[in-house]
Order: C-alpha cells, then sequence, then structure tokens
C-alpha cells in the first residue's frame, strides 16, 4: 500500500488536530468524510476538496466505501460502539478515540467480535499520551531496570474547564448517556492506559467520584439543568508486581489546561514526566560520587522516542507494526477497569478486576 486513503468520522474539536498531523505526512489522504452535522462536512470538505459523493451523512456509508482504506472515529462516546462495530463486520481497518465504549458489555461484546474474526482487523484506540516522548523514555527506564523495583506510583490528570468561573454550559461531555461517565470516561481512561502502558495491569481498585457542579446552562434554552456526572475522580489501586498508585483526575483544578503527570517511585530512583513538556524528564538517583545522596536531573529525551501516534497507525497499515500500539484488546481491557473502578466508587469498597470480571461473565452467562 503506497497511498493511504482515509475516511474520518465525527468533525468536531478533536478531529482537527489528527487532520493536522495528516497534513505532515506523506502518502496520506483523506478522501472521505462523514458527520450528521452538515456544517461540519462542508468545512472539512472544502479543506481538502472532498466530491459530494464522498461526503456522508451516515458513517455506514463511509465504512462501506471500498475507496477508504481505514477510518479514523472521532466521535462522541456514544457512537464508537457502533462504529466500531461496523468496521469489525466490513473489515475495515481503523482508529477509533478514547473512551473506547461507555460500558463494559459493549466493550465486550466488540472484543468478542473481534476475536471471532482469524484475519483480525488492525485496530487503535486513541490513547494518544503513548506517544509522548518522554513517556516512551520513562518505559524504557523502568524495563531496563533503571529505577529498580518500583514501589509505588502517582498518577494525575487535571483541566479547569468545568470551574463555575468558567461558566462551561451543557455538553455532551456532562451527559451520562452520551459520554458513560464524566471526568473518569474523559480523562480517567488516559490515567489507566498510562498506568498499563508504563507498569502492566490493574489488579484491585478503591475509588471515589464526585460531582463538584451540579448544574450546568443548557445553551439552546439558557436555563439551567441538572448535571449528576463526575467531574472530580480519586482512585487507590494495586498493579501487577505489587506497584500500588495513587490517582486523581479533575475537570475543576483551577490553573491547570491540559496536565497528565506521573511520578515513579522505584527502590533505586524516582521519574516524573508530564505531557506539558514531552522532551524531558525528570529523574531523582543516586549521587556516583556518594551514593548515599541523591541529585536531581532534568534529562533531555532522545530524538528516538519521538513518534506520532497516526504515524504508527499508518506505519502498522503498511505492515511495520511497532510493540506498545494500543490496540482493540488495550480498549477492552481499559474499559474493565474504569466499570470496577465506577463500581468500586458506587459501593465504597475495594474490587479486584477479577472479581468484576467473573461477576460480569455470570451475569452474561444468567441471561443467556
Ligand atoms: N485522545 C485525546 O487526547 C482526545 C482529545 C479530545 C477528544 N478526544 C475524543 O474524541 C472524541 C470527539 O471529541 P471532540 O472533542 O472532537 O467532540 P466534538 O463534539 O467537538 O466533535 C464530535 C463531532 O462528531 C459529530 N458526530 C456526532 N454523532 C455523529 C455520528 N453519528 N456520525 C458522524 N458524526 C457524528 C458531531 O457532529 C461533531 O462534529 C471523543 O470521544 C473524545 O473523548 C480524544
Amino acid at each position: 500500500m503506497t497511498e493511504i486513503r482515509i475516511g474520518i468520522i465525527g468533525l468536531g474539536g478533536m478531529s482537527y488536530s489528527h487532520m493536522e498531523h495528516i497534513d505532515k505526512l506523506q502518502d496520506v489522504r483523506i478522501i472521505a468524510v462523514s458527520d450528521t452535522n452538515a456544517e461540519a462536512i462542508e468545512r472539512v470538505a472544502r479543506r481538502y476538496n472532498i466530491p459530494k459523493v464522498k461526503q456522508y451523512s451516515d458513517y455506514a456509508e463511509l465504512i462501506s466505501d471500498q475507496d477508504v482504506d481505514a477510518v479514523l472515529s472521532i466521535t462522541p462516546n456514544d457512537v464508537h460502539y457502533e462504529i466500531v462495530k461496523c468496521c469489525l463486520l466490513h473489515k475495515k481497518p481503523f482508529m477509533t478515540e478514547k473512551p473506547f465504549t461507555r460500558t463494559f458489555q459493549e466493550a465486550f461484546e466488540l472484543n468478542q467480535l473481534f476475536d471471532a474474526d482469524t484475519n483480525q482487523v488492525p485496530s487503535m484506540v486513541g490513547y494518544s499520551y503513548r506517544y509522548v516522548a518522554s513517556f516512551r523514555y520513562a518505559r524504557d527506564l523502568i524495563r531496563q531496570g533503571k529505577l529498580g523495583p518500583i514501589r509505588h506510583v502517582f498518577v494525575q490528570y487535571l483541566q479547569e474547564w468545568g470551574l463555575p468561573m468558567k461558566e462551561t454550559p451543557m455538553n455532551w461531555r456532562y451527559s451520562r448517556e452520551i459520554s458513560g461517565t464524566g471526568v473518569l470516561a474523559d480523562l480517567g481512561t488516559h490515567m489507566v492506559d498510562a498506568a498499563r502502558y508504563l507498569f502492566g495491569e490493574f489488579e484491585e481498585v478503591s475509588a471515589m467520584l464526585k460531582n463538584l457542579v451540579s448544574q450546568r446552562r443548557d445553551p439552546n434554552t439558557n436555563q439551567m439543568i441538572s448535571v449528576d456526572i463526575d467531574d472530580f475522580g480519586g482512585f487507590l489501586a494495586t498493579l501487577e508486581n505489587d506497584v500500588t498508585g495513587v490517582f486523581q483526575t479533575s475537570r475543576n483544578a483551577y490553573g491547570s489546561g491540559n496536565q497528565l503527570e506521573v511520578t515513579i517511585y522505584g527502590e533505586k530512583g524516582t521519574i516524573s514526566v508530564s505531557c506539558e513538556n514531552p522532551e524531558q524528564l525528570t529523574w531523582i538517583r543516586p549521587n556516583l560520587d556518594h551514593p548515599s545522596n541523591s541529585v536531581k536531573e532534568l534529562h533531555r529525551v532522545p530524538y528516538e522516542y519521538v513518534i506520532g501516534q497516526l504515524q504508527d497507525f499508518f506505519d502498522m497499515l503498511r505492515g511495520h507494526l511497532r510493540e506498545g500500539l494500543p490496540t482493540l484488546k488495550d480498549g477492552y481491557a481499559n474499559q474493565e477497569v474504569l466499570e470496577t473502578i465506577f463500581q468500586a466508587a458506587q459501593e465504597k469498597r475495594t474490587i479486584s478486576i477479577e472479581e468484576f470480571r467473573s461477576n460480569h461473565l455470570t451475569t452474561i452467562q444468567g441471561a443467556n
């Protein structure tokens, strides 16, 4: 495959970030678009000279278009399941945005459909922070044993746009029906992925989810309407190799634009990475001259760790699959952790992933 012909579904805010990256790549062309909003189609069709016959109001028609080699799905969360299912049924490679689905049941069904196919469709879930160079570098340093065994970790993902003073009106991210959960689905999913990517699988969690702003203005009627979705989430977790973690996420963190940070406390050193400084990491380690003292160093991330998310996706389509690319399997595992966190918060107790999994299987078997 020399040129890859792309169809994009969902032409809102995040699609522009992906389009900017595509514009810098060779041999990739956007040839079809889909959105339920005609103006959104019009804007992007004009930008890429896309003819009327490749402008679809129905995403299923774009997916079944034989000229489209791969799909980028960038819609609100309530459409992820249907679009991924349609891609799997049409054997169309796809990149779908996070969170993978709204519920674990949706993720479970997609995983079954994926496994039923011997020739599995190439897939990516948009866990974009795997492509922050400092996160990739930190992962290698951990794997090389530079920090020794990991004792515990701290992960936080903070934004501020939910604060009352920002007067953000009601939107789909505040609707449980559309988004699944609130900040947990929106930002927490990235924290879960960062932890799975860096340290391995989750084993058990306890959690608290909280709604901080209970009313927002409906932009259509100007009336205040109630919102019951979480905009703060905190959880404690044990991951494999007995790594313990403290996680917090919020859309009410004054001064935080888009701040995903991970601090890793190992027996022989501590590393901190932040998406706000993708090309550097902070490393505290023993001073070689005075080993009982530590030194704090700022490290520049070697260039070999720089790789774009979509570049990785397109390389996979061309047959070059890099280890660590976030696939449908990562989406499935992520959704399982998210729903265990949700349940742990509701029931105010520690729940193991194993317990959540076996209860879910029992419920399904009971229903069949
Ligand atoms: N990976 C990241 O870091 C990151 C960042 C931002 C958003 N996202 C994800 O991207 C997705 C989109 O977020 P956004 O901020 O661009 O939202 P948005 O509301 O700005 O845009 C969504 C677009 O999808 C369209 N749409 C809705 N239903 C559709 C359907 N059935 N068929 C076709 N189009 C449809 C809407 O009309 C809109 O144009 C979300 O799932 C979000 O979680 C990921």
